[in-house]
């Protein structure tokens, strides 16, 4: 089968590779694509790509915004079998207080909040008020990961509020925000494969870290690093998250008359009381991606298409290895990242055993040699490894990263640490 991939970044090039490496697939076109995904897929560009659709027997589309936006309507339209929900379930990314809705229909745990238009600041203020400890403030609408704000400070919070009410912080997106409870305890992401039915089938959690500095400091990312398995995962957490959470949101999606074909990401806090949806994404995690691929040992582009087409059915089966991505992130990302700094050692971070290096934000030098890029984006790396052990992994992956440099690389050195510890 020929296959597209529509975006341009390390998940992209994650999903790319995977179907890449598929037995069933004959073609991989990524649209845009980057430099690195040139290395698994022919890249070219949107409009072309989408003007010929009918030519691929699989469309795979990675980040949220063309979801939001019902690029999946329109490919289902013109009969592409297509791996993504449509407009409708892709509200669940596209407005949290419609997110949250949900949740409280079907019953699920999430974090106490209020959603909050413009005119409503008062009231917005009026309930942190209610709440204690750590407030958190999001905008409603989409912020590449970044319209979150988690403060003890309740000073902080309030201007958070005003800054997002207001439209100066996220424009649109924030003219609404979710004022919310802080949760505390270990992050987790489940990734989950929909058919359109009201079951899905998990993939291997994965943990990702989306503060910027080491020990969780500093401002949210789009996601600094990432690893699977996750020691605190067992399968009966897995069960858990499935029946209380994942199940009955499908249920209630049905309810309304929505089919979700896609992956359904759920975004989980494991308070004390228990697991907790802090969010939902409708497209796979970016950099989750690119540690949960490299371990399914089953065919990626089977799964998508039975996704896609209303039956999974396959047996879905990862290795026993573990995976470890670190991002590599240009000066000063996440608020001004810094571009066209010229990238080296790229070559030299590859050729190590286990390593392969996904490209988030990439671009070749005009008129260079082929093998050179320049930083594109803050994200601009996801050096990924797979080893025995997360241990193992993670100390590939950090060799592997230690011999890539620009000017203001910066990367976390501390992803995967603790897992690596207690799974040694
Ligand atoms: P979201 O985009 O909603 O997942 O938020 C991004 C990140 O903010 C999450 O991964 C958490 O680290 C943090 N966060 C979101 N909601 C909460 C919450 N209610 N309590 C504590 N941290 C949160
Ligand atoms: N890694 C977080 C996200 O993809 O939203």
């Amino acid at each position: 089968m020929k296959a597209l991939v529509v975006g341009g970044g390390g998940r992209e090039h994650a999903l790319a590779w995977g179907l890449a490496r598929s037995p069933s697939v004959t073609q991989v076109v990524a649209a845009p694509g980057n430099p690195g995904v040139e290395a698994v897929a022919a890249c070219e560009p949107l409009d072309r790509a989408l003007g010929r659709a009918e030519d691929f027997d699989l469309a795979v589309i990675g980040p949220e915004a063309p979801l939001v936006d019902g690029l999946a309507d329109d490919l289902r339209a013109r009969g592409v079998p297509t791996f993504g929900p449509g407009a409708d379930g892709a509200r669940l990314e596209g407005s949290k207080a419609w997110m949250k809705e949900v949740l409280a229909a079907a019953g699920v745990p999430t974090a106490r909040h209020g959603a909050f238009a413009e005119p409503d600041l008062d009231a917005a203020l009026a309930f942190l008020d209610t709440l204690s400890g750590l407030y958190v403030v999001k905008t409603d609408g989409l912020a590449a990961g970044k319209g979150v704000v988690v403060t003890e400070s309740v000073a902080e919070a309030r201007d958070a509020v005003r800054h997002y009410l207001s439209g100066e912080a996220f424009g649109d997106a924030g003219r609404t925000c979710v004022v919310e409870e802080g949760l505390t305890g270990p992050e987790l992401s489940l990734l989950v494969l929909c058919d359109g039915s009201t079951t899905g089938v998990p993939l291997e959690p994965a943990q990702d870290f989306k503060r910027v500095g080491d020990g969780d400091t500093g401002p949210n990312t789009g996601g600094m690093g990432a690893y699977s398995p996750v020691p605190i995962a067992d399968p009966d957490v897995v069960d858990a998250v499935m029946a209380g959470a994942v199940e009955p949101t499908l249920i209630e999606l049905a309810r309304r008359g929505i089919e979700y074909r896609g992956v359904l990401y759920a975004g989980l806090m494991l308070t004390p009381d228990g697991p907790k949806v802090l969010e939902y994404n409708v497209r796979f995690g970016d950099p989750e991606c690119q540690v949960v691929i490299p371990r399914l040992e089953t065919d990626l582009a089977t799964h998508c298409l039975e996704a896609a087409t209303g039956r999974l059915v396959a047996p879905v089966r990862f290795a026993a290895d573990a995976c470890v991505t670190v991002v590599l992130a240009s000066e000063g990302y996440p608020s001004s990242p810094r571009t066209g700094d010229p990238v080296d050692g790229l070559a030299e971070a590859e050729a190590l055993d286990g390593v392969t290096v996904f490209h988030a934000g990439t671009a070749r030098v005009p008129g260079g040699p082929a093998d050179r890029v320049v930083t594109a984006g803050g994200r601009v790396l996801d050096v990924t490894a797979v080893g025995p052990t997360v241990a193992a992994a993670r100390a590939r992956a950090y060799d592997a990263a230690r011999r890539i440099s620009w000017p203001g690389i910066q990367y976390r050195t501390d992803i995967a640490e603790r897992a690596a510890v207690e799974v040694p």
